[in-house]
C-alpha cells in the first residue's frame, strides 16, 4: 500500500477507500477527498475551515507552531527590514521581488491610477458626516464596480491586471477622503511627487487648502517609516477570513470590484481586522493597570462572552511573529518622546499579565499584529475608527495578488460548501385554520 495516502474506511459499510496526500513545498500533507462524497457517500464537517484547505496557493505561508510567516518565501522579517510597501505589493502581485526599474514602472503606473473619478467623490456626500469609515469604504470600493464593468474582460490578463493596479492605488485616495468627508475637510488630492505612504499621510492631514500652503506641514520620515512597516506587516496572511471571502465571490464570476469591497465587509469584524479598532477601545476601557486583572479575568469566564482583544489566533499557537515586529517599532515610535502615550504602557503591562497566566500560557494566546498596530496608528494620529481601513489599505495587495492567482487557473469551481442539516423533516403542509 502507498505511503502517500490516507486510507478512510467507512465501518458501516466496510467499504474503504484510499486518498491521496498532496505535498506543498511547505506545510502540512494535505488529503485530497474532493471524490469522497462520490466514493462513500458522505461530507465532511469543518466549520470554520480548521483543517480544510479551500485552494492551492503560491504566495503566502504561514507555519502556526514556529511563528513563520512567508511571502512568496522571503520570511517578514527580511521584508520588513529591508523593503518599501511598493516593493512588497508587487512582490505578492508578481512572485518575484522588483528591480529598480520594474519598481520605477509599477510606483509611477500605481500613482496614475490613484485619483479618483469626479462623480465618485459625490459618493461620498451621501454618507452622514458620523458614517464609520469601514462603512464608506465598503460602499465606495464596491461603487467602483459601476465605473469598470461592461469595458471589464476578465478573461484578458491585461484587464485584471489594471484592475489589481487600481485598488491598490486607489484604495489610500478612498480611505483618507471618508477621512476627510467624517471630519468636514477638503478632499487632499494624491500627489506624484510623493511615495505611497507620504501620500497617505498628506491626504489625510494636508492643512494645505487650494490657496493655502501651510510652510509648517512636513511629512514626519519617522511616520512614514512605521506606516510603511504596519503595511507591509498586513499585506497578506493564507487563506483569512476576508481574503476567503474575496476568493468565494470571485469564484462566482463576479465583478472584481465588488469582490474587493466583500473582502472589505469581512475584515470589519472585531475577530479580524477590527481587532485593531478594538483592541484600543478595550485599552482605553480597562483604563489602568490595577484593573488588568479583573479584566483577565473576564476573558477566562466563559460565561463572559468578552476575550482578550489582540490575543490569540486561528492559525499561530506561537507568537505572531509580525507582532514582535511591531513592538519594537511602538517603543522607537512612542520612545522618540513625541508620542509618549500611557496606552502603550498599558499594553505592555496587559501582554506581561496575559502571558505569565496559565489559561493564555496553555492555550498558546499570544499578542497578535492586531495588539500592536492600534498603538502605531494612534501615534500617528489617525483616529481609531480608521484603524481597520488601514488594515484594507495593506492587505488590497493581498487581496488581488489572490485574485489575479485565482483567475489564472484554468478551471475556477465555483465556491458552495455543503452542511450538516440538523432541521425538521419532512413534514405535510397545515393550512393556517388547522395550525
Ligand atoms: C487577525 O486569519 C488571519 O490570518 C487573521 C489575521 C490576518 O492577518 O488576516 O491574522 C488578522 O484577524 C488577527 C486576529 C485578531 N482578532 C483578535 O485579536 C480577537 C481576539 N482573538 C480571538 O477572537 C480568537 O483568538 C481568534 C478569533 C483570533 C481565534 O479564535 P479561535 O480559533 O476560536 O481560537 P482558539 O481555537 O485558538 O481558542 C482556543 C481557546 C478557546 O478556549 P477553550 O474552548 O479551549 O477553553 O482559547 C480561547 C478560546 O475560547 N481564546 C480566547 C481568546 N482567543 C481564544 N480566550 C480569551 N481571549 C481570547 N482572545
Amino acid at each position: 500500500m502507498s505511503k502517500d495516502t490516507l486510507s478512510i474506511r467507512h465501518n458501516r459499510t466496510g467499504r474503504e477507500v484510499e486518498y491521496p496526500l498532496l505535498k506543498g513545498t511547505l506545510g502540512k500533507e494535505t488529503v485530497d477527498i474532493r471524490s469522497l462524497y462520490k466514493d462513500l457517500d458522505c461530507f465532511s464537517y469543518d466549520p470554520g475551515f480548521m483543517v480544510t484547505a479551500s485552494c492551492r496557493s503560491n504566495i503566502t505561508f504561514i507555519d502556526g507552531e514556529a511563528g513563520v510567516l512567508l511571502y512568496r518565501g522571503y520570511p517578514i522579517e527580511q521584508l520588513a527590514e529591508n523593503c518599501d510597501f511598493m516593493e512588497v505589493a508587487y512582490l505578492l502581485m508578481y512572485g518575484e521581488l522588483p528591480n529598480r526599474s520594474e519598481l520605477d514602472i509599477f510606483v509611477q503606473e500605481i500613482g496614475k491610477r490613484s485619483i479618483l473619478d469626479e462623480s465618485l467623490r459625490v459618493f461620498f456626500e451621501g454618507f452622514h458626516y458620523d458614517a464609520h469609515p469601514m462603512a464608506m469604504l465598503v460602499g465606495v470600493v464596491g461603487s467602483l464596480s459601476a465605473f469598470y464593468h461592461s469595458e471589464l474582460n476578465m478573461k484578458d490578463p491585461e484587464h485584471r491586471r489594471i484592475c489589481a493596479m487600481r485598488l491598490i492605488g486607489k484604495m489610500p485616495t478612498i480611505a483618507a477622503a471618508s477621512y476627510r468627508h467624517s471630519v468636514g475637510k477638503p478632499f487632499v488630492f494624491p500627489r506624484l511627487d510623493l511615495n505611497y505612504c507620504e501620500n497617505f499621510l498628506n491626504m489625510m492631514f494636508s492643512r494645505s487648502s487650494p490657496n493655502y500652503i501651510d510652510p509648517n506641514h512636513y511629512i514626519d520620515p519617522e511616520a512614514v517609516k512605521a506606516l510603511n512597516l504596519s503595511l507591509i506587516l498586513h499585506a497578506d496572511h493564507e487563506q483569512g477570513a476576508s481574503t476567503s471571502t474575496v476568493r468565494l465571490a470571485a469564484s462566482t464570476g463576479a465583478n472584481p470590484y465588488a469582490c474587493i469591497a466583500a473582502g472589505i465587509a469581512a475584515l470589519w469584524g472585531p475577530a479580524h481586522g477590527g481587532a485593531n479598532e478594538a483592541v484600543l477601545n478595550m485599552l482605553a476601557t480597562i483604563g489602568t493597570v490595577d484593573r488588568i486583572p479583573e479584566f483577565i479575568a473576564k476573558a477566562k469566564d466563559k460565561k463572559d462572552p468578552f476575550r482578550l482583544l489582540g490575543f490569540g489566533h486561528r492559525v499561530y499557537k506561537n507568537h505572531d511573529p509580525r507582532a514582535r515586529i511591531i513592538r519594537q517599532t511602538c517603543h522607537d515610535l512612542l520612545n522618540s518622546g513625541k508620542n509618549a502615550d500611557p496606552l502603550f504602557d498599558l499594553a505592555l503591562a496587559l501582554e506581561e499579565y496575559a502571558l505569565q497566566d496559565e489559561y493564555f500560557i496553555e492555550r498558546k494566546l499570544y499578542p497578535n499584529v492586531d495588539f500592536y498596530s492600534g498603538i502605531i496608528y494612534k501615534a500617528l494620529n489617525i483616529p481609531v475608527e480608521m484603524f481597520t481601513v488601514m488594515f484594507a489599505i495593506a492587505r488590497t495587495a493581498g487581496w488581488v495578488s489572490h485574485w489575479l492567482e485565482m483567475m489564472d487557473e484554468p478551471n475556477i469551481p465555483i465556491g458552495r460548501p455543503r452542511q450538516l442539516y440538523s432541521g425538521p423533516d419532512k413534514r405535510e403542509f397545515l393550512s393556517i385554520d388547522e395550525r
